[in-house]
C-alpha cells in the first residue's frame, strides 16, 4: 500500500482511462454514420463508428487522406449535424440538438483547423481577441490571457503583425492561440503542427499536455506528424470511414510502473514485465462479488490493483489480501480446481492474466515461476 501511495496518480490515471465513468466521458460515439451529397450522389463516408474518450485524454487520430478524420472531427465540434447514431460530447447528445444548445456547447470547445482562417486585416492579438469577444469573455480576463498565450507560442515579437507578415508556422500558432484562449474543455485540432518546425511543434504539444493534465481538457489531434505521437494517451486509426484500431498507448508503460512496485514483479526483466503488462486486463468488482469460486476450474491469475479481498475455504475466512497481492496461481500451476473462493470486500480492481498468457509468461521467466512456486509452497 505504501509503495502505491508514492504514485497514486499513475494508478488513478490508468483506472480513469480504462474505466472512464459515464459521467466523465468527454466523448461517447455509437454507431455514427455520415453521408455527403443528396439523391443519387449520396455517398456514405463514415461507417458505424464507436469511440469513448475520458476527460483529460489526449487522442491522436491518424489515417489515410479521405478516410473521414475531418468529417468525424467536425461532427464532434457540432460544425456538422449528426445524421445517424449517437454522439455525446461533454455530456450532451448531439443528435437532434437545438441551435441554442449548439451555441452553448461550442463555447466549451476549441477548434484548431487545417486552414487557418485568420482575418487578414487584423493583427495576431486582434485575431485572438475576436475569439474572446465572440465568446463574451470580459476584456479584463481576456487581455492578459491573449498576450500570455501568444508569448507562450513564441509570438511575443509578433503580437501586432498581420497574417501577411507572418510565416506559415507563425500563422498556425496564432490559430492555435485562438483555439485555446477561452480554456475549452475539448480541443479539436486538425493537423495543428503540420506547418511548424520541430521546436514550435514541441511547444504546442507541451501546452496540450498541460491543458490535459492541469485542466482535464480532452484533446483530439488529427495528425500525420509522428514527432508528436508520444503525447498520445490513445491512438485511433481510421480507414475508409471507420475506426479500425483504438489503442491506449501508455497502458503498458503505466501498468509496468505499477507492477514494478509489487514484490512478485520486481525481479522481472523489463522485457518480461512489459510482456506481462501488455497481456493484462483490468477488471472491476463491486463489494461482495466473487472473483473466483471454490471448485471451479482456474482461468485467470489476478493481481489486486486496488482494494481488499477475502479468501474463503469452504465458507471459512482463511486470508485477507490487499493491493499488490496476487491470487489464482495455484489452480493454474497445479491444474486443480480453485481451492478457495475470493470475494471483494469493498470496490476492487484487479489486473488479470488469462491461463494461456500466464503459462506463457511462466515458461519464459524463470524468476517469475520460481517466486510463484515458492509462494505456493509457503501457502501449503
Ligand atoms: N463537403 C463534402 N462534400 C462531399 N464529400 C466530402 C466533403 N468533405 C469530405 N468529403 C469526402 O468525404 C471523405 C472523407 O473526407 P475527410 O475530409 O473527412 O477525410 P480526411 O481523413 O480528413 O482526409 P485528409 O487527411 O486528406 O484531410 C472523402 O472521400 C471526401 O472526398
Ligand atoms: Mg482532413
Amino acid at each position: 500500500m505504501s509503495d502505491l501511495a508514492a504514485q497514486p496518480e499513475t494508478l488513478e490515471r490508468l483506472l480513469r482511462f480504462w474505466f472512464p465513468p459515464a459521467e466523465q466521458l468527454s466523448i461517447s460515439a455509437q454507431a455514427v454514420n455520415h453521408y455527403y451529397g443528396e439523391g443519387d450522389a449520396r455517398k456514405q463516408v463514415l461507417f458505424d463508428n464507436r469511440l469513448d474518450v475520458g476527460a483529460g485524454e489526449i487522442v491522436i487520430m491518424t489515417g489515410p487522406s479521405g478516410s473521414g478524420k475531418t468529417t468525424l472531427l467536425t461532427l464532434l465540434g457540432t460544425l456538422r449535424r449528426v445524421q445517424e447514431g449517437s454522439l455525446k460530447v461533454l455530456g450532451t447528445e448531439l443528435n437532434g440538438l437545438e441551435q441554442h444548445q449548439i451555441i452553448a456547447l461550442r463555447k466549451r470547445i476549441g477548434f484548431i483547423f487545417q486552414a487557418h482562417n485568420l482575418f487578414e486585416s487584423l493583427t495576431a492579438t486582434q485575431n485572438v481577441r475576436m475569439a474572446t469577444e465572440l465568446l463574451g469573455i470580459p476584456p479584463v480576463d481576456a487581455e492578459p490571457r491573449i498576450e500570455a498565450i501568444l508569448r507562450r507560442l513564441g509570438l511575443g515579437q509578433r503580437l501586432h503583425y498581420k497574417p501577411k507578415s507572418l510565416s506559415g508556422g507563425q500563422k498556425q500558432r496564432v490559430a492555435i492561440a485562438r483555439g485555446i484562449v477561452h480554456q475549452p474543455q475539448l480541443i479539436l485540432a486538425d493537423e495543428p503542427t503540420a506547418a511548424l518546425d520541430a521546436e514550435s511543434g514541441r511547444e504546442v504539444v507541451t501546452i496540450f499536455k498541460e491543458l490535459a493534465k492541469r485542466d482535464g481538457c480532452t484533446i483530439i489531434i488529427v495528425t500525420h506528424d509522428n514527432r508528436i505521437l508520444d503525447v498520445a494517451d490513445r491512438i485511433v486509426n481510421m480507414v475508409d470511414g471507420k475506426i479500425k484500431s483504438n489503442v491506449l498507448v501508455q497502458k503498458t508503460a503505466l501498468l509496468c510502473q505499477i507492477l514494478q512496485q509489487y514484490p512478485l514483479f520486481r525481479e522481472l526483466s523489463p522485457a518480461v514485465l512489459a510482456n506481462v503488462a501488455d497481456k493484462m486486463n483490468l477488471q472491476r468488482y463491486s463489494p461482495g462479488s466473487e472473483i473466483v469460486r471454490q471448485g471451479e476450474p482456474g482461468t485467470d491469475f489476478f493481481v489486486i490493483a486496488q482494494g481488499e479481498v477475502e479468501v474463503l475455504a469452504s465458507g471459512k475466512l482463511v486470508n485477507r489480501l490487499e493491493t499488490g497481492s496476487y491470487f489464482g496461481e495455484v489452480s493454474l500451476l497445479t491444474e486443480q480446481p480453485r481451492n478457495a473462493t475470493v470475494q471483494a470486500v469493498g470496490e476492487v480492481a484487479c489486473f488479470s492474466l488469462n491461463k494461456e498468457d500466464f503459462q506463457e509468461v511462466v515458461a519464459t521467466s524463470g524468476s517469475f515461476e520460481e517466486q510463484l512456486r515458492q509462494a505456493l509452497f509457503e501457502r501449503q
